[in-house]
């Protein structure tokens, strides 16, 4: 799974290889994976078979067509070149980010295999990049587990890690041959193994998420004493539990919410292997942080010396370590250039309306819970000053207070470090489109 493959210049949907050259997928292939075109399983309407992305706001490279020296320019240099070249708002993901932030984190912990979480962000082009570094992929949805194919991944790259899935999802990952999930209910296997015979589960544990930005224990996961009878259910339907999985909470801060994780799933394996049931793999899900603001100190660096000694103490060398990423791979490559389309003096403050907000790009404001750090390319006297979006809601306001140089209609403002869950939840309200979204 670690092999390293080589970037394909052409080849659009090719598959990877294990040493045997696949051949590419043609563009009508590709696109049956992904819509489901002649597949009986599937009828135009089925939820959950619409393409995942409009190609207007992901733009694929052969259509945006930006020279890739570009991101080479100094940063005020850089978007200056790519507002002229596609105007705003503009959400820049720079490849060689992407790269050497897989590789960063292979090199931190070079036992746990990635998987990366494509909800962050979606774009074929992150998925193709991963996919030629050898990277396999978490899918939340029957949309995702068609998009990621498409992009000529093999299903034996995916897990399904949404511990509920619809019955139509697990018919389509069994014949898509994805045999690799997640659960953490009873219900839930019955209904893996009714629809998904024989797939490969893990049971998501529910642990602390104490001090993460984005709680996802408030949803999912089941109590600890619930793990091992379940994953006996699951060999007596007929599946194959092969361990745990856990998810900390996203943003998340606290190495100590992975610790504690990772000495129960210890002791789940302990418990498991006395009772007679494989133990293979532990997912650590995902939650990794970066750093929004320049002022923040933790992320994946922070977590990688404890990380790696306490998978070392805990697991042996022949229990699989898989991981989620999400955030830490795609947040840092993100560049969202916006302009201001209007400005006011309100109560004695200067207003700034951009031409993306909370409906669009800045989404994650809402449900990703996050904070911005907003730049501009002026160097003159900052005020105090609040920035909103573009729509007629007063809700859609991205900051009441910022400090910034003094705005005319045109400038631009920017934010670094945001190309996770941002444009992947992105709207289009009051008929304002969002950013285009490239990868460069
Ligand atoms: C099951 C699962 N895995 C992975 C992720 C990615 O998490 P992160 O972006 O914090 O790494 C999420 C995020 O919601 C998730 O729900």
């Amino acid at each position: 799974m670690s092999t390293q493959h080589k970037t394909r210049k052409s080849a659009p949907a090719a598959a990877p290889s294990n040493g045997k050259a696949a051949r590419p997928l043609t563009q009508a292939e590709r696109l049956a994976i992904q819509y489901g075109k002649g597949d009986p399983l599937v009828r135009s309407s089925t939820p959950g078979t619409q393409p995942v992305l409009d190609p207007r706001q992901f733009v694929p490279r052969e259509a945006h067509k930006t020279r890739a020296a570009v991101m080479k320019l100094g940063l005020p240099k850089r978007i200056r070149a790519l507002v002229r070249q596609h105007g705003t708002p503009l959400m820049v993901l720079d490849r060689a980010s992407l790269i050497a932030e897989y590789q960063r984190f292979k090199r931190l912990l070079p036992r746990v295999e990635l998987y990366y979480a494509i909800k962050a962000n979606p774009h074929p082009d992150i998925i193709k990049t991963f996919r030629d570094l050898g990277g396999c992929f978490d899918v939340a949805s029957e949309g995702e587990m068609r998009h990621v194919l498409a992009q000529g991944v093999k299903p034996s790259r995916i897990i399904f890690a949404n511990t509920v899935k619809r019955p139509e999802a697990l018919q389509f990952a069994r014949k898509a041959k994805v045999n690799f999930a997640t659960f953490d209910n009873e219900p839930e296997l019955y209904k893996i193994a009714k629809h998904a015979p024989g797939c490969r589960v893990l049971a998501r544990l529910k642990v602390s998420n104490l001090g993460s930005i984005v709680e996802l224990s408030l949803k999912f996961g089941a109590d600890q004493d619930q793990i091992v009878p379940m994953l006996s259910k699951a060999r007596a339907l007929g599946l194959k539990p092969e361990g745990v999985s856990f998810h900390v909470g996203s943003q998340c801060t606290n190495f100590e919410n992975y610790q504690r994780a990772l000495e129960v799933t210890a002791e789940i394996m302990r418990e498991s292997l006395e009772r007679g049931l494989p133990f293979r793999t532990v997912d650590i899900g995902g939650g990794f942080p970066i750093r929004h603001f320049k002022s923040e100190t933790v992320n994946v660096e922070t977590f990688a010396n404890p990380m790696r000694r306490e998978l070392n103490r805990l697991f042996p060398p022949e229990v699989q370590i898989i991981a989620e990423p999400g955030r830490a791979l795609a947040g840092p490559a993100g560049l969202l250039i916006t302009r201001v389309v209007g400005r006011s003096i309100r109560n004695n403050k200067n207003y700034y309306y951009l031409d993306d907000g909370v409906y669009g790009d800045f989404s994650g404001i809402v449900f990703d819970h996050c904070k911005y750090e907003f730049k501009t390319l002026k160097k003159t006297q900052k005020f105090f000053s609040i920035l909103a979006g573009p729509t007629c809601d007063s809700f859609d306001t991205l900051s009441l207070s910022e400090e910034l140089p003094e705005l005319e209609v045109g400038d631009v403002v920017y934010v670094q470090n945001i190309g996770a869950y941002s444009c992947a939840s992105a709207l289009t309200f009051n008929g304002i489109p969002p950013a285009k979204v490239i990868v460069v």
